[in-house]
């Protein structure tokens, strides 16, 4: 990561968004609204992790004993932070309707608030089986635009990845982290414990394209395709391989942990198609997941795909769609992508 604006005192995510209100650059201004919206997400963020941090103290931790549409255990943070997000946002008259990998369908704005013109969407509580055991966790959102005249229903979310208007992801990790990108660039804000407030420590993240880094679940290699089984084999080869140089693993297993050391300090993270449910085409959502990721890997210079197609193209068919993911530097995502064509 680089500084510019960083190094000019410290400057908080109200005045950064401000900034890009009276954008000078040729860039398009954020629409006022589209900040304030930002802003209650980046809010709700911070009560998040406020409940993380409480951890055993707090009650917070185990299993909430309901499960979610997608079937799996939730745990009581995923439910406390989806519930957050959503008391946080719903009436402050900036959105027409929510989605989030907790809930079967979307979650409209209730009736007696304003309604406003943007979608969001969220991952409440990413990485969920790393809560318990106290490594870093994090909070996904998207927001696109609800076109005007469309009913906010789950056909109003089914838009591509490049139609998003701002993407970011809160980790609760040991410093407490919000990575934002409105499609001018990545910042990252660090949570000021003292003061309470988002604090910019990075306005211009850059991904190197090349990389000797990568992230992959190795125990389903059995399960991979033949494209997928071939680059994981040359990397390992290292300095005698194809590849000719050495390569190391990492593995956080919470996605938002795994994006967030290669927004750092480079790598690739892949989450392929796999044989244990065919039918599926991954394990990531799209919607939750996959395309915020994009969006900000790709504002910082990197690049994503499904294998085949680029992320942010992709037409969503349903809220929950699956998709495998590869993303990161750019000369390793692309030399796996080929592969696959
Ligand atoms: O959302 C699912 C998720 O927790 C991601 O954050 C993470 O990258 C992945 O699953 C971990 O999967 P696995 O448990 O297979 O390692």
């Amino acid at each position: 990561m680089s500084n510019t604006l960083a190094t000019r005192g410290r400057i908080s995510l109200t005045r950064y968004l401000i900034e890009r209100e009276r954008s000078a650059d040729g860039q398009a201004p954020l629409p006022p609204a589209l900040r304030l919206l930002i802003e209650v997400v980046a809010r709700a963020c911070k009560q998040i992790a406020y409940e993380v941090g409480k951890g055993a103290l707090g009650g917070v931790l185990g299993e909430a004993g309901t499960g979610n549409v997608q079937g799996e255990a939730q745990k009581k943070l995923d439910v406390i932070a989806n519930e957050m997000l959503l008391e946080a946002n719903e009436w402050g008259g900036h959105l027409a309707a929510m989605a989030s990998e907790e809930m079967a369908t979307v979650f409209p704005i209730p009736e007696h608030y304003p309604r406003g013109e943007y979608l969001l969407l969220f991952d409440p509580l990413d990485g969920s089986s790393n809560i318990d055991v106290n490594v870093s966790i994090g909070t996904i959102f998207s927001v696109l635009r609800c076109a005007d005249g469309v009913a906010p229903g789950e056909d109003a979310f089914l838009q591509t990845g490049d139609q998003q208007v701002a993407a970011g992801y809160a980790v609760y990790g040991p410093q407490t982290q919000l990575v934002l990108t409105v499609g001018q660039g990545v910042a990252v804000f660090t949570l000021d414990r003292e003061t309470h407030s988002w604090i910019l420590t990075d306005d211009h993240v850059q991904i190197p394209a090349d990389t000797q880094e990568f992230a992959i679940n190795m125990s389903n290699r059995r399960h991979w395709d033949a494209p997928v089984t071939r680059y994981i084999d040359e990397l390992l080869a290292g300095k005698t391989g194809p590849l000719a140089k050495d390569f190391n693993m990492r593995w956080v297993a919470a996605m938002v942990s795994d994006v967030h050391r290669i927004l750092t300090r480079g790598g690739i993270f892949m989450y392929p198609r796999d044989a244990r449910e065919p039918e599926k085409p991954g394990k990531l959502r799209l919607l939750y997941e996959a395309n915020p990721m994009s969006f900000i890997v790709e504002q910082a210079g990197g690049a994503a795909t499904d294998g085949r197609t680029r992320i942010l193209d992709l037409e969503p068919t349903k809220l929950h769609q699956r998709v495998a993911v590869f993303l990161g530097s750019k000369n390793e995502v692309q030399r796996v992508s080929g592969y696959h064509r």
